[in-house]
């Protein structure tokens, strides 16, 4: 098979080491287990396990649509502790299946507790156990970031809930996110808590912007928010002026092709900005977002990008380096990362180019 054709075979791409940015959580979960937590906790969903997938995943005969995609998030799963934990070990041992190597694993502490009003603290805690303890067992790199719902909490609350969850003071935890509604609940209402979250000085954020709103809320976010990422940024392919300050200081967008076209932030995915902003030299980087929601993995956004863009396996390798650099690892961690990635790199291509 010659190397253009093992790129679009998925057999082959999965196995190529990957490093991922922005996928949450809530959003992969293996459907089979997620089936078994809904027949156990009784919660009236489809007894059919095809009527089951119809029902929580995104429609197929739907157009896309933002807020349909955002509905799927459901808080009733988890009727336990055990079941946080049940959900979070599975989910993070599927990942060994898109050949991840580094993964920032986001989660909102919130969605996993409010329909019991679980302890967030202890929920927290236990799903970075859960999910390190998957990591381990098949080998991946894992750090996780908090994720705040823009339509679920004030700024005001937001800050409350991050001074209860800073004081677990874990390593795992490497950033906060940003997430939710954007349209109803633009960046600015948001300003006192990231300044909180920059003054703190712990953590690096991520904003969820100008996924289906203009480049305003991205350089909002940037400028009054200090996101140091900026999840999905479709918006930013309209504005040559926001991708040199992207590309001048080093600011990466996490763009994720399935998912920009099921909620309609970018419906045209053979011409996705990724091609064009990575030739250009903006950072851009190749994320699932929420592959359980959207009946995908991170390999087909992969395999996507290869048929859609033209993309050879360099290419590839470079945009995993950028994901890399735009970690929010400690300096010294991400060198070494770094170093332990290339070697992977090399025993991949010995299979490749077999
Ligand atoms: N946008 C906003 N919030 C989200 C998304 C998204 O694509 N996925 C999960 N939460
Ligand atoms: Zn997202």
């Amino acid at each position: 098979m010659d190397n253009e054709h093992k790129l679009l075979d998925k057999s082959i791409i999965r196995h190529l080491p990957k490093i991922e940015l922005h996928r949450h959580l809530e959003g992969t979960f293996p459907v089979e287990k997620l089936y078994r937590l809904a027949v156990k906790n009784n919660l009236g969903r489809p007894k059919d396990f095809k009527e089951f997938k119809k029902e929580v995943q995104f429609p197929k005969d739907s157009g896309p649509d933002f807020l349909t995609f955002l509905t799927k998030f459901k808080n009733d799963w988890y009727q336990s502790m055990d079941d946080v934990s049940f959900i979070t070990y599975h989910s993070v041992k599927d990942l060994a299946g898109d050949g991840i190597f580094y993964i920032e694993l986001r989660f909102s502490p919130e969605h996993f507790s409010l329909e019991n009003d679980f302890d967030r603290k202890i929920v927290t805690k236990l799903i970075i156990e859960a999910g390190n303890k998957a990591a381990r067992e098949i080998g991946i790199h894992i750090r996780y970031l908090l994720t705040f719902n823009r339509s679920k909490q004030s700024s005001d609350e937001m800050k409350t809930l991050y001074n209860q969850l800073k004081k677990l003071d874990l390593d795992a935890i490497v950033g906060i996110d940003l997430a939710g509604d954007e349209l109803e609940y633009p960046p600015e209402m948001f300003r006192d808590f990231f300044q909180l979250i920059k003054d703190d000085g712990l953590y690096k954020s991520t904003i969820h912007a100008g996924e289906v709103s203009s480049s305003g809320q991205i350089w909002e976010s940037i400028k009054n928010l200090h996101a140091a990422r900026i999840g999905h940024g479709t918006s930013a392919a309209q504005d040559p002026g926001l991708q040199d300050y992207l590309k001048d200081n080093n600011i990466a967008l996490e763009q994720c092709i399935t998912s920009n076209y099921q909620t309609g932030s970018w419906v045209d995915e053979k011409n996705h900005p990724l091609g064009v902003l990575y030739r250009k030299g903006v950072p851009v980087t190749i994320n699932s977002d929420d592959p359980f929601i959207q009946n995908t993995d991170l390999t087909d956004d992969y395999i996507k990008a290869v048929k859609y863009f033209n993309f050879d396996l360099n290419d590839l390798i470079n945009l995993n380096l950028t994901a890399l650099r735009a970690s929010f690892l400690p300096q010294e961690e991400k060198e070494q990362l770094t170093l332990d990635y290339l070697s992977r790199i090399e025993k991949f291509k010995k299979e490749y180019e077999r």
